[in-house]
Formats: structure tokens, sequence, C-alpha cells
């Protein structure tokens, strides 16, 4: 969602500032300001755009200090206007605040406030936390911060600089992630490691709760009684190169031919080709517990849920016990009624995801095993969880996504060949998934050559007004994810379906300009998919089948074919959906839009 930096050290904060800013865009791009504390207090520079007009507007009317903080922002309370951009200042411009997350009482404490005589310039939530902290009381920022933070109600990741106390920053966290960068002589506050990145690789990942006062000297992390704790310092895993666009024209393209890599990374040191099975070390669970699992619950988001919804046919298949996958930010707000032997896997690339957190946190309660699927590595979902895979796919920028997707369903295959293993699947059937998917990574390279045929493709359909995506059994979710790249990148309206539920609404909008892609795989429903294709020729839609090699020809039925190589059922999905994201990727270049920053949405969703 939003991002934050802070700088404070003796190089320029504001040239600090607005590269980390850069760096974080992809999280939110609506808005974006900085405030840097020097000797004449606190001056800020904001602006409805992107970094680029940020960068514009300092050049035009520069501020220089040795400590500010910065935000880019994607708009929750109040239009994406200059006036609602943050940072946010008190009445006497002396305090400046930014701040991810939304302040759920904030009315109430607008109310209050302005009785007692405080101005409002905005319509933001966060506005009220800059005034509270303006009336709290205590001798130093982090008390009056912490006294502050005491009336708030939701959640924040917030920086605060303040002209009475030059030279420091104070963060703090709930809900929404923060982690100080710590550098040599310079310490760096960020919501998302590629901040920091090029200035140091040690961070510290602040936990839900924590405030923590930084200033050139050093840092401190502190509790909300004000009592010092121990943080440890991670190493980031990654280096700049991988948030560096490498000669392709967008992150999204790069993240989609990366597949081949990135699938190898999440199964690197995972297969043991001679037992037939996963070493998933990360997973803390004993064969004990494994033999005692009577159900899986899913929990996940966006991409991420239809990653789980193929994770269903894989445990269901693999491991013989029943899944369910739910939509977190519905799960969350149910009764729980979880039976002894539940284990909830939560599914996050970011790890950050507002809601999955809270649906893993409600299963925990209910007394599930809690474990995490994510990418992010020390991402809050990734430390609450009791164990979890981690996808080592590399960061992914693009907004929408695409290798996540691929190694999230890769981790889902080994977490099906371990449990599997332990509880009856036998040795050989094992060790034939195991060398199935020791080639994964070359199918996927294979299929990334459909490349050429799927931009010709999408030259022929960039103008469609709509689109259906129709799939069944493992490709059902394939075809959400399908519809979902194309309509959130290109803005044409699509749906996925399951291929025979068609038939009972979605037939209605077939005619000759309606384009439906239909996965058609070999896989045991695949003659049933050649029927419900026949079904939307004998209405004039227009088909585009994506199917495998080696197939049998579809020309008599579909407008156009797509062949990936030829792999299990089960596997399908992960080479069926590279086409897919490859004609959304294309069409949306060919309309004009911004592939790796598209309208409205964010990468990281950190409020409900
Ligand atoms: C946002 C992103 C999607 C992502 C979803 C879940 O909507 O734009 O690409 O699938 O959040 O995110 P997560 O980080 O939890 O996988």
């Amino acid at each position: 969602m939003c991002g934050i930096v802070g700088y404070v050290g003796s190089g320029d904060a504001v040239s600090v500032l607005v590269e980390g800013l850069a760096r974080l865009e992809y999280r939110g791009y609506d808005s974006a300001g900085v405030a840097v504390q020097n000797g004449g207090g606190v001056e800020t520079r904001k602006l409805a755009g992107r970094i680029a007009g940020l960068r514009e507007l300092l050049a035009r009317r520069p501020i220089h200090g040795h400590c500010g903080i910065g935000h880019t922002r994607w708009a929750t309370h109040g239009a994406p206007t200059e006036r609602n951009a943050h940072p946010h200042i008190d009445c006497a411009g002396t305090l400046a605040l930014v701040h991810n997350g939304i302040i759920e009482n904030a009315d109430v404490l607008r109310k209050r406030l302005e009785q007692d005589g405080h101005r409002f310039g905005t319509e933001t939530d966060t506005e009220t936390l800059v005034h509270l902290i303006e009336e709290s009381p205590g001798a130093t920022l982090e008390e009056r911060v912490i006294a502050a933070l005491n009336h708030v109600e939701g959640t924040y990741g917030v920086a605060v600089v303040a002209e009475a106390d030059p030279g420091k920053i104070v963060v703090a966290r709930r809900g929404s992630p923060v982690l100080l960068g710590v550098g040599d002589g310079e310490y760096l506050v960020a919501s998302d490691a590629s901040a920091v990145l090029g200035h140091t690789r040690s961070v510290v990942y602040l936990n839900d709760g924590d405030v923590a006062v930084v200033t050139a000297e050093g840092y401190r992390v502190l509790d909300r009684d004000a009592r010092e704790q121990e943080r440890a310092v991670d190493d980031i895993e990654w280096d700049l190169d991988a948030i560096a666009l490498g000669g392709y024209p967008h992150f999204m393209l790069k993240e989609i031919c990366e597949q081949a890599e990135t699938v190898r990374s999440t199964l690197r040191g995972r297969l043991l080709v001679a037992e037939g099975t996963a070493r998933l070390n990360g997973l803390n669970l004993t064969a004990e517990q494994c033999a005692a699992i009577r159900r899986i619950v899913i929990v996940a988001c966006g991409t991420s849920w239809h990653a789980g919804l193929v994770g269903r046919h894989v445990l269901e298949e693999l491991v013989g016990i029943p899944v369910s996958v739910e939509y977190a930010s519905e799960y969350r707000y149910r009764r729980q009624l979880q039976l002894p032997g539940t284990v909830t896997i939560a599914i996050s690339q970011s790890g950050e995801t507002a809601d999955t957190l809270e649906a893993l946190r409600a299963a925990r309660a209910a007394g599930s095993t809690v474990l995490g699927l994510v990418n992010v590595v020390g991402s809050t979902i990734a430390r609450e969880a009791d164990g979890g895979i981690y996808l080592h796919a590399g960061p992914e920028i693009g907004v929408a996504s695409t290798k996540a997707f691929t190694s999230q369903v890769v981790a889902l295959l080994l977490l099906g060949l371990y449990l599997g293993r332990q509880r009856g699947l036998d040795a050989e059937q094992g060790r034939r998934l195991v060398s199935q998917l020791v080639r994964l990574p070359e199918l996927v390279e294979r299929a990334l050559a459909v490349e050429p045929q799927v931009r010709a493709l999408a030259e022929r359909y960039a103008d469609a007004r709509n689109a259906l995506y129709l799939g069944r059994g493992a490709n059902f979710p394939v075809a959400l994810e399908g519809a979902l790249k194309l309509k959130e990148i290109s803005y044409i309206h699509a749906e996925g379906y399951p291929a025979a539920e068609m038939k009972h609404g979605p037939i209605a909008l077939i005619d000759e300009n309606m384009p439906v892609v239909c996965l058609a795989p070999k896989d045991p429903v695949y003659t049933k998919v050649v029927s419900n294709m026949q079904e939307v020729k004998a209405r004039g839609g227009r088909i585009i089948a994506i199917t495998s090699e080696g197939n049998g020809d579809l020309s008599k039925l579909a407008d156009h074919q797509v062949a990936v190589p030829a792999s299990p059922p089960l596997i399908a999905p992960v080479l069926t959906v590279i086409p897919l994201q490859l004609l959304a990727y294309h069409i949306a270049v060919l309309r004009g839009c911004d592939v790796d920053r598209p309208r409205n949405l964010a990468k990281s969703v950190t409020v409900e």
C-alpha cells in the first residue's frame, strides 16, 4: 500500500528519501511528499502525482537537511490531492508525520481535536494523529508519540520528525510494516526493504506494537511502556539488480519471463529424488502433527487466493484430506468453527496483506496451527506463522502478480508431496512427482516461447470490451487468474468461470465480439472442456484455446490455439497461466496502459 521512508545521517536527506520513494512507488502512487527537518524547522514538499513530479518540484523549490521522512500514497480517506498527500503537519508547523494504515476512530478524534482548537487542513484520517501528538504530554518526541498512539484505534506504520527534537525520527507500527535500515553512520526507516537497499543490507524488522527512536548515532526499540527491547539485525538476501528492469520495458514482463528461474528457485534444495519426497524444514511440523491433520483451510486474497484454489486440487489429491479455500477478508469476520486437527495456510506474496494477516490471527485464536506461504522474507505473516514455505521468487515489483503465482503453486505441490508422503502416498508416486517437478523449470522455459504467438493474438483482441475465461478442475483457478490479469492492467472487463457453469448465465453474453479463452490442456476433463467449447462455438464466440502439446487438433473448434508443453494435470496450471499472463500484458501495452502501475491498485494491501 502506501510507502514510507525516512533518513537520518550525514548525507542529504532529500536525495535518499526520493530514491527510496522511487523504489516504493509500486506500493502506491497517487501522491507523494517529503518533510525535512533542518535549522529552520520542518519543511515539506508534496503533490498529487508520481515521484517524477516530486523530483521536479524539489528541483524548483529545494529543501536541505540531514533528517527527513517521505511518503508515496494510495488514497483511503480523502481524494489524492496535494493537500491530502503526506507528510501532514500540526497547527504550529513544527511536527511532520507520514502514515500507512487506517485510523479507525479518526472521526471521533477529529471532532474532539477541533473542539479543542486544532485546525485541520486535510480530509485524511492521518491528520488526527499529528494533532494528537501535538497536544500529547512528554519531554521527548517518543514520549509524545507513545501517548498519542494510546488514543488510536486502527492500524499504522508511522514516522514522525519534530522541530523540538532535531536529528531524530520516531517510528511506530501496528498492523503495517516498518523496518530500520542500519547503515554506516546513517539510519533509514522504511515500509519495505527495497527502499533501504541502496544504502544497506542490514535491517531490523519491527514487531507490532514497537516504537523506535532513530538518530545518526543509532536506534532504540521501545515497547508501548517505553521499555527498551532487543531486536535482531537481519540481512536482506537480494540486491539492487533484483529490483532493476534489466533491459525489460516493464517489471511485469521481466517477472513473467524470469519464471523458469523463479520456479527453479522455489524448488531448489527441496526435492529428495531417492526418497520421493520434499525437504521442507521451515514447516516446523513433526511427523505426529502431520498425521493428526484432519482438515486444511487456505486463506488468501487476489492472485494468492487463485493459487490457493489450485492448492485445493493439489492437496486433496496428494494428501487425501479436505481443503477449503477462503477469501481472507470474509473468513476473518465469520464465526470460526474449527475442528481439532485444522491447519490453516495463509498464502501471500508480500506477507503483509492486512486481511490475510488477520485471517491467520483469527485461525490461530480458534486453535489452528498456522502456516505461511510467503515470498517476502521477514514479513509479518512469515514471522507470525508457526512455520511455512518461503517462495524465494525474488522481489515482485509489477502490481499484477505473476511469478509469485507460479511459485505459490509450486510451493503447494511441494507441500502436497511432503504431507502426502507422510500420510500414505507411496514412494513410487512420490518419486514420479519429484521427477516431474525436476523438469518443470525447463517446461516453463518452453511455455514462455509462446510469446510471439500471444503478442499477435493481443493485436487481434486489444479492442475487445469484454472477455470470458473458462476452465475446469485445476485450470478453473487459472481462468480466474487470466481474467484478473486482463482486467487489472488493461481495464477490459473479464470474467473467469468454471467452463460448465457458463451455461447458467454468462453464455447469454456470447456473440461474435466476445473472446472466450478456454483452458484445455490434456487432463481428465479435457473432453468435457471440448464440449463446453462447442457450446461457445455454436453461439459465435471467438475461441482462444490454451492446450498442451500433443493434445490433438482443436482447429475445427477454436479460432486460435496456443500449446504449452504437456504435463501431469496437477502441474499444468504453472504452464497454462503463462500465455494468459502474456496476453494480458501485451493487450495492456497495446492499449497504452501503465502496466506496472495500473490505476487504483496497489501492490501490497495493508488496509482491510
Ligand atoms: C493486491 C495485489 C495482487 C495480490 C493481492 C494479494 O491486490 O495487487 O497482485 O495478489 O494484493 O497480495 P499478497 O501479497 O497477499 O499475495
